[in-house]
């Protein structure tokens, strides 16, 4: 197994285990239509973060400030979902699924946006967190879900993956709920450098995307991630059996995506 770091990527490179360092707007235009079976998107929440935030004891809490989360204003952040909705759609094959995983700061515009756009909803799905961050100063509810949506490019996509035996197996025999209890991302599966600095502000829990996997498609099926992160989309792929397309745009993540790559799959072929 090969996972193989692409710059410079053009039409003829064989995409598959394969990351992509660039712009995902600027990639995706090099890949050609109906290309995958099931996509994931993590895209920038726009999460506004006003001020600094400290805890109780006057230590900083970890916001996502990060350049890459900033837009003008919504109708900004609007044209930017829609642009990557629209190429997404194109890359979907007929019975193709795709997720978006978001909070409330931007998933009810990205639903309104996909639904304008001729997705046809199957699910939110809830991720509640068993150990969310609390709210701080006691001014909101603790803030302990993120919504996940689950959708067909249109209405007339019947046959879709959905491993409803698998769900019900892995749900003791019961069938699978919308409602998904996973803890957020810590512990030795959360990347930090040698000082303890975390590497990326909104890895996302290993077991999410793996249910995710699990339940939306088959063996051999090539995954794609728009916005990669630290590709835990294609590590959930990977360990499933799954073939897995990543874009991601800042080297620095990519390079620890491969080392992440290194460390749980000892024989993986590493090449950039
Ligand atoms: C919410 S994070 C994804 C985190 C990922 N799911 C993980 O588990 O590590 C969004 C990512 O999108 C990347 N990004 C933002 N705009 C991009 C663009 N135009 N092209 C490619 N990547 C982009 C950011 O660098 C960031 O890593």
């Amino acid at each position: 197994m090969i996972i193989k770091k692409i710059k410079n990527f053009s039409n003829k490179s064989d995409i598959e285990n394969s990351v992509i360092v660039g712009d995902c707007f600027a990639e995706m235009k090099k890949i050609k239509s109906n290309s995958f079976d099931m996509i994931f998107v993590d895209p920038p929440y726009y999460m506004q973060l006003q001020n600094e935030l400290y805890r109780p004891n006057n230590t900083k809490v970890d916001g996502v400030d990060d350049k890459w989360d900033k837009f003008k204003n919504f109708e900004h952040y609007d044209d930017f979902t829609a642009a990557w909705l629209k190429e997404v759609k194109r890359l979907m094959k007929k019975n193709a699924t795709l997720w978006v995983i978001g909070s409330y700061h931007n998933i009810f515009r990205v639903g309104n946006i996909l639904q304008d756009l001729g997705f046809w909803i199957l699910n939110d799905v809830h991720w509640i967190k068993s150990n969310p961050m609390p709210n701080f100063k006691g001014v909101r509810f603790t803030n302990a879900s993120e919504t996940l949506i689950w959708a067909v490019k249109d209405k007339n996509a019947k046959n879709y993956t959905f491993n409803y035996e698998e769900m019900k197996k892995n749900n003791n025999g019961k069938q699978m709920r919308n409602d998904w209890y996973f803890s957020i991302c810590n512990g030795n599966e959360r990347l930090r450098d040698e000082n303890g600095k975390k590497i990326h502000s909104t890895q996302k829990p290993l077991p999410l995307l793996e249910r995710i996997i699990l339940a939306s498609t088959k063996k051999n099926d090539l995954v794609f991630d728009p916005f990669a992160g630290t590709c835990t989309t294609a590590v959930a792929a990977h360990k499933h059996k799954r073939n897995f397309t990543m874009i991601e745009e800042n080297e620095f993540y990519v390079d620890w995506a491969l080392r992440r790559f290194n460390k749980n799959f000892k024989s993986s072929n590493l090449k950039s």
